[in-house]
């Protein structure tokens, strides 16, 4: 069984922060542990110089990180990557702030990368290279002389070819990750928007539902929506729901419904709309009959759309609380801060309704949580964007759109009233649309479509 080399710009690595929140950790530490293999990227740390690789080891999985001194950071990370490549694939083009040199920045990075993982490589290993932060990371491999398979999953959305355009840079980046063998998606129509753009501004010949060919190389496309673990994630929400943090929030609770929210403060969340969604269904309540916990965890500070955000936020839920609160209780508790993702578990499993409203989102494990930790006896009610990936797998949820206030006010109103038999039935659609799926699962897929003559199972 060939090694398999995992690159993502965000590494969980054994001594870092624990608590970070994202799904792509999420999705990947699962799969690696069981499997092992190298794991390469930025070890989180921002430093004055740059040096070597730095190497760690938990388990079966060796970590390879390069920390980034403050101009990458800001450049690569801040700059380019979350303050336009972000924005863009998100169809949020208002949000993008874009300087030349950071795009220099990020293509120098995405070198950077590829020349520290080049000397690491063996014959057999498969590379797995993750997200936008490196789309120019497969041709810059290719350069080096790297002939390794190699995959890029895309875990964000991307739009159509005239949305594309919009982020400076973006053809040169298209062609550099056109050196990968296997691209993954997210949705097909993640996948059929990156075709339409790759033939558009790469010259790619779209020669099949699953395939480009560029200067007569063949290129495979691939869906592969991102899972969880469900049945561990449900059992894990069980006892959670017995231990201190959950035992706490149900005796505050006295009896209301808990409306959930858990996102990390981000623009693509929707959490202003969600919240005005709220004042409107609290607006027609009586008081102390639905209480809400919005857990943000704050995220990307650098960059001033995600500061003007956290004061919006704030400031929204203030005038919530000002406006319905009583002396003796308050409609919305609003976190700034990351929980476990165990403690966050244990939250879903009390609550009665799970509010999963982005603008966009790539898939949003969020929903896919939610619906693991229910109670199958009493399941709450999954309100959920429509413009989410798993709203393609979760179409038993209330599914919503975001931009219009009102619709989701009544989807809330109604997700509160729900009798228990609709809640059944439509949380049995949705446990059965993940319970077999698994992040191993989901791992295995990709691998499998990277290089079909290596059939390796996963040990057990
Ligand atoms: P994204 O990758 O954009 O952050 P996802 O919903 O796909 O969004 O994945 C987020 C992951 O991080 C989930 O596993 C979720 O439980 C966790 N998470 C998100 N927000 C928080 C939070 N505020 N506190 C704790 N965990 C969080
Ligand atoms: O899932 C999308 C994603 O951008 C991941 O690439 C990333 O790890 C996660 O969100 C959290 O963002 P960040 O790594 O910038 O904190």
């Amino acid at each position: 069984m060939s090694r398999i080399v995992v690159v993502s710009n965000r590494v969980p690595v054994p001594a870092g922060n624990s608590g970070h929140a994202g799904g792509l950790a999420v999705a990947l530490l699962g799969l690696m542990q069981r499997r092992g293999g190298l794991w390469f990227g930025w070890s989180g740390a921002v430093t004055e110089e740059t040096g070597p690789p730095a190497f760690s080891r938990r388990g079966a999985v060796g970590y390879a990180t390069l920390d980034l001194t403050e101009a990458e950071h800001r450049g690569y990370y801040t700059g380019y990557s979350n303050g336009v490549l972000w924005p863009m694939l998100h169809s949020l083009p208002h949000l993008m702030s874009f300087r030349r040199q950071d795009l220099d920045t990020y293509r120098r990075v995405n070198r950077r990368f590829a020349d520290n993982l080049a000397p690491l490589l063996e014959q057999d290993d498969r590379i797995w290279v993750h997200d936008y932060h490196l789309f120019s990371l497969p041709g810059a491999l290719r350069s080096q002389g790297v002939r390794n398979p190699t995959g890029f999953f895309l875990h964000v959305p991307f739009p159509a070819p005239d949305a594309a355009a919009v982020a400076p840079g973006i053809r040169s980046l298209v062609q550099d990750v056109l050196a990968s063998d296997l691209l993954g998606f997210q949705t097909a129509s993640d996948r059929d928007n990156f075709a339409a753009t790759a033939t558009e501004f790469a010259g790619a010949v779209r020669t099949g539902d699953q395939q480009l060919e560029l200067g007569g190389r063949p290129i495979r496309l691939g869906v592969f929506p991102a899972e969880i673990a469900a049945r561990e994630f449900a059992a894990t929400a069980a006892a959670q729901s017995a231990l201190e943090p959950a035992r706490l929030l149900a005796r505050s609770l006295q009896g209301q419904s808990l409306i959930l929210g858990v996102d990390r403060l981000d623009p693509t969340k929707g959490l202003p709309e969600r919240l005005e969604a709220f004042r409107r269904v609290i607006a027609r309540r009586p008081a102390r009959s639905a209480t809400m916990l919005q857990i943000a965890a704050p995220s990307r500070e650098d960059v001033l759309a995600y500061r003007r955000l956290r004061q919006e936020v704030d400031s929204a839920a203030g005038s919530i609380n000002s406006e319905f609160g009583e002396p003796d209780w308050l409609p919305l508790r609003l976190l700034a801060r990351p929980q476990t993702r165990d403690t966050v578990a244990g939250f879903m499993r009390l609550a009665r309704v799970c509010l999963v409203t982005p603008i966009r989102d790539g898939m949003n494990l969020v929903a896919k949580e939610f619906i693991a930790a229910q109670d199958p006896s009493d399941p709450g009610v999954l309100v959920l964007s429509r413009f989410a990936g798993a709203a393609a797998q979760l179409s038993s949820a209330l599914l919503v759109n975001p931009h219009d206030a009102e619709g989701m006010a009544e989807a809330l109103a109604c997700a509160l009233d729900m009798p228990r038999a609709e809640r059944l039935e439509r949380w049995l659609a949705a446990w059965e649309a993940i319970a077999g799926a698994s992040p191993e699962g989901w791992g295995e897929d990709f691998l499998r479509a990277l290089a079909p003559g290596d059939l390796a199972g996963l040990p057990a």
